[in-house]
């Protein structure tokens, strides 16, 4: 089993001083990011126990637990590099992200208000995201309620099985079981290769 390793800092912890201190940088690296780190790599192996018989869990709560863990360690590791040592970072950007900037916000100060608005108003714990979206081509915002994904963000799908009662209720009624059954029948084993073959190294 492939494990997760904490990644380390691209600057030192005090380098972002003093707008985020040396102890918050160092608590929030080696602690909570490590802990997710070591979370994931938990559930992967009582998930491997459980394979082969040798524990009983409780899939769904270990499924959870790793997404919550996954996406922890996901977001931190984009989270880390996104920062540069003060002196270095700040300003506004330049180049292409400025001109998908303008272009998907009306301006950088316009986009930087909605994102100062999205950070704020995550409800609880979360994140505010910019991201790329790749079907429209263009740069949205979205928030994150806590860091459960529930699917491995950043990650490539490779395998999809809706389960909404809209995909099987017409056919077997609530016997969601009866549809996984026949639904494991008509899986493209080629599609689901083929997706693999873009994105494995
Ligand atoms: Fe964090």
């Amino acid at each position: 089993m492939k494990n997760y390793t904490l990644p380390p800092l691209p600057y030192s912890y005090k380098a972002l001083e003093p707008h985020i201190s040396e102890k918050t940088m160092t608590l929030h690296h080696t602690k909570h990011h490590q802990a997710y780190v070591n979370g994931a790599n938990a559930a992967l192996e009582k998930l491997e126990k459980a394979r082969r018989g040798e524990a009983q869990i409780d899939t769904r709560a270990v499924l959870r637990d790793f997404s919550f863990n996954y996406d922890g360690n996901v977001l931190h590791s984009i989270f880390w590099p996104n920062m540069a040592p003060t002196g270095k970072g700040g300003g506004a950007p330049g180049g292409k992200l400025a001109d998908a900037i303008n272009r998907d916000f009306g301006g950088f100060d316009k986009f930087k208000a909605q994102f100062t608005d999205a950070a704020k108003t995550v409800e609880g714990v979360g994140w505010a995201l910019l991201l790329h979206d790749p079907l429209t081509e263009s740069l949205v915002l979205t928030q994150i309620e806590k860091q459960n994904l529930m699917h491995l963000g950043g990650a490539a799908i490779l395998l999809g099985l809706d389960v909404w009662e809209h995909a099987y209720l017409y056919d077997v009624g609530p016997d969601r079981p009866k549809y996984i059954e026949n639904w494991w029948n008509v899986v493209n084993w080629s599609d689901v290769d083929s997706r693999l073959g873009k994105v494995a190294k």
